[in-house]
């Protein structure tokens, strides 16, 4: 088998491609890796260093490649080992939830994943296509209700932020380019933190945590259920399914995968505990139900939006993570 994988320089990516390296089905993992002024091939090894895991050049081969460019899928099909390349998993993304990205947002969520699902689909011996979603594009205005994975993608839903808008639109775009019985789609719920302890990586999700600590206040029930996986679990879920049969009858579309820890997942009232324990702080007090419709919408003002671009600035400031 062999194996193109974008976003392995990033949080859930690397462990990906460290995991992959692993699999005996695995002849060859080739990376799509932009080379941001760097080595790609450098950037690369520095996954595997930081994983603490062998990086074997023979098996592993960093592609040069950037998702906004508009010349991707020919210089994909130019390249003389690609053609090939039987599996793709496509785990790039740019997951910033700040305003300003919007026009970046589009063109490596929408555009880029169009054109990466194109030049897949062109390939001669392509048998999976595995999308990275996320449980997020399913809309904010769902509350106490169970969400089916059939509801979405749905061109109403109404977005928290734009990343979450144009990751529903790639899903939609992939669904239209590769054939359903090619296609795997995986929507993780948040995905932080290591089970093994290690250093956690992932600042666009973390600020959320210093944000709330800042604030002091949370507008949300201390009991309900807050969806985190840890990223060892995410990645080894993936390539599970990834190498599972695929049942043999054929089916009307993809059935998108939820990664969640479900009835394992943690309380809102837990979380704030384990951020009471590392901030070494009171825990922030979880307003109660009555009080959250008010905040929300003032949560949806545009000056708390730009409050929040503000603490995500400073948290990253502070931040040591990368
Ligand atoms: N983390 C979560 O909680 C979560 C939850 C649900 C779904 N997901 C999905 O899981 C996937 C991975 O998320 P993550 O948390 O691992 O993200 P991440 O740490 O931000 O990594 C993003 C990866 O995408 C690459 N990338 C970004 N822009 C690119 C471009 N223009 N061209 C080529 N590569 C580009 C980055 O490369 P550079 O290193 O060069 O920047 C990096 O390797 C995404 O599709 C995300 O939507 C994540």
């Amino acid at each position: 088998m062999k194996v193109l994988l974008t976003g392995s320089t990033g949080f859930l990516g690397g462990k990906l491609a460290v995991l992959l390296s692993k699999r005996r089905e695995v002849e060859r993992l080739y990376c799509l890796v932009r080379s941001n002024g760097q080595d790609a091939r450098a950037r690369l090894k520095a996954v595997f260093d930081f994983h603490d895991d062998p990086f074997d050049p023979a098996r592993v081969v960093p592609v040069e490649g950037e998702l906004r460019d508009a010349e991707l899928g020919e210089k994909l099909a130019a390249h003389p080992e690609l053609r090939d390349v039987d599996v793709v998993i496509h785990a790039a993304a740019d997951t910033s939830f700040a305003p300003a990205n919007g026009e970046n947002l589009e063109k490596v969520n929408v555009e880029g994943t169009a054109a990466l699902a194109r030049w897949a689909e062109s390939l001669p011996g392509l048998k999976t296509f595995c999308y990275e979603g996320t449980a997020s594009i399913c809309g904010s205005r769902l509350t106490n209700c169970n969400v089916r994975e059939e509801q979405s993608p749905h061109a109403s839903a109404v977005h928290l932020v734009k990343y979450c808008f144009t990751k529903m639109v790639g899903e939609i775009s992939v669904r239209r380019i590769i054939p359903a019985r090619k296609l795997v789609i995986v929507r993780p719920s948040i995905i932080m933190g290591d089970t093994r302890n290690w250093a956690p990586r992932s600042t666009v999700i973390l600020w959320a945590l210093a944000a709330v600590n800042l604030i002091r206040l949370i507008p949300v029930d201390p009991r309900a259920n807050l969806d985190i996986v840890p990223v060892d679990y995410a990645a080894r879920a993936l390539v599970e399914l990834l190498f599972a049969p695929r049942g043999g009858r054929p089916r009307a579309g993809p059935a998108p995968i939820p990664l969640r820890g479900w009835r394992a997942s943690r309380t809102n009232e837990e979380v704030a505990e384990a951020a009471r324990a590392l901030e070494r702080a009171p825990p922030p007090p979880a307003v109660s139900r009555l009080l959250a419709p008010r905040l929300q919408r003032q949560r949806r003002t545009a000056a708390a939006a730009r409050r929040h671009e503000t603490l995500f600035r400073v948290h990253r400031a502070q931040s040591n993570f990368r």
